[in-house]
């Protein structure tokens, strides 16, 4: 049991979890790649009309698998937010490039995509938009500065399943996008993530990538009489248990929406007269964003009065969180070369960004309590 009275995150059942657990049992079919894995790729591609989803471990495991895809190299430059988790990035200076961070926009908290065309050099080979919240990014211009400069997009849409800019869902856009299905998202297995490609010529090889280098996948579906080292690789494919899991999730998509829907907005009707008053923002969804509604956060007037609202939510059992340390300021970012200064927005924004509790089991009564205990504080 969680010390929270109302914690940040409580991950729960939502539907059929525990039968299809015990179907994957009798199946008899546990490691990867089984009856409900199949069933997680069929959905998803279904739903998001995509050429191949391929779950993951993580959505870091699917981002190391981008990297992988497009041959990044040593000194190869990708731009990234700095505004993001560590993993965005990660998978990349793995495979030895050097990450070049990119300020975000002040209302959406997204890359700002008037800064990309200046931060491209000779050596940049892709840049990884985040759709932070489960907001797009401006994907038009994006996508148009990326083409332009042969750039490779991939989305990290960590927290943006289900969620759309201009009618189009967030993970279609790159020629690849990443999920993840940790305990803190929409949907969850524990752990898990996936590899959504839209790009059908890398679908072959992120197979073979995927399983350890080999073309098992080719020698399971009998296109080859036996499978044999081909690539490099490793072992990203999630146990069929834990996609029975996500199936569960998934089938239930459109009732954790509509829950998580309510709830933001519930937060948001509540907030709006408070948050005015003691000059707090609430989260800003611009006009053709369909959003996943991932987080529901709020941005202080001050670092010391978030930390302030932090302990006052605390006191009465309510556990509220902040977001990321600027990348570009951690010790591996100063070691690229980044100083103080280099993104102001995202500077600014780390102190004072505050996430409330929010996620599919919350009920209305705590909700309540939250926007209570928020209308108990004043700044100071
Ligand atoms: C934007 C973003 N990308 C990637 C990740 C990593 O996800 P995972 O834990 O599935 O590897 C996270 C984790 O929360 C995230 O917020």
């Amino acid at each position: 049991m969680s010390e929270w009275h109302i914690p940040f995150n409580r991950p729960g059942l939502v539907g059929k979890e525990q039968d299809y657990i015990a179907e994957s049992i009798a199946n008899g079919h546990l490691a990867g790649d089984g009856p409900f894995t199949k069933k997680c790729h069929a959905l998803l591609e279904r739903e998001l009309a995509i050429a191949k989803v391929l779950l993951t471990t993580s959505c870091t495991h699917a981002l190391e698998m981008a990297a992988i895809l497009l041959n990044i190299e040593s000194g190869d430059e990708v731009i990234c937010p700095s505004f993001t988790f560590v993993s965005t990035i990660n998978a990349f200076v793995l495979r030895g490039a050097h990450p070049v961070f990119i300020d975000i926009r002040p209302d959406t908290l997204n890359l700002d995509e008037s800064q990309l065309e200046r931060l491209i050099g000779p050596r940049t080979k892709a840049v990884l938009p985040v759709h932070y919240a489960g907001v797009g990014c401006e994907m038009d211009t994006i996508n148009s500065i990326a083409r332009s400069h042969g750039l490779a997009v991939v989305e990290d849409n960590a927290h943006g399943l289900f969620g759309s800019y201009h009618g189009k869902y967030l993970g279609t856009f790159g020629c690849m996008a990443t999920q993840s299905f940790h305990e803190t998202k929409n949907f969850t297995c524990g752990e898990g993530g996936a590899l959504l490609i839209n790009d059908p010529t890398l679908v072959e090889r992120a197979e073979i990538i995927r399983e350890k280098g080999t073309n098992r996948s080719r020698f399971f579906r009998g296109q080859v009489d036996k499978y044999t080292w081909v690539d490099v690789g490793s072992s990203y494919l999630p146990s069929d248990l834990l996609a029975a899991f996500l199936y569960a999730q998934l089938e239930a998509r459109s009732e954790i929406q509509e829950r998580r829907r309510q709830l933001w907005e519930r937060y948001q009707n509540e907030l709006q007269g408070w948050g005015r008053e003691q000059g707090v923002r609430l989260p800003i969804v611009p006009a053709g964003c369909e959003q996943s509604y991932h987080m529901f956060y709020l941005l202080l007037p001050s670092m010391g009065q978030r930390q302030d609202l932090i302990a006052h939510l605390k006191e009465r059992g309510i556990l509220s969180v902040f977001h990321y340390l600027p990348l570009h300021l951690s010790d591996v970012g100063r070691r690229f070369g980044g100083q103080l200064g280099d993104c102001p927005v995202t500077e600014d924004v780390s102190d004072r960004l505050l996430r409330l509790p929010f996620y599919n089991g919350l009920t209305d009564a705590e909700q309540q309590q939250v926007v209570s205990a928020l209308f108990e504080w004043h700044r100071g």
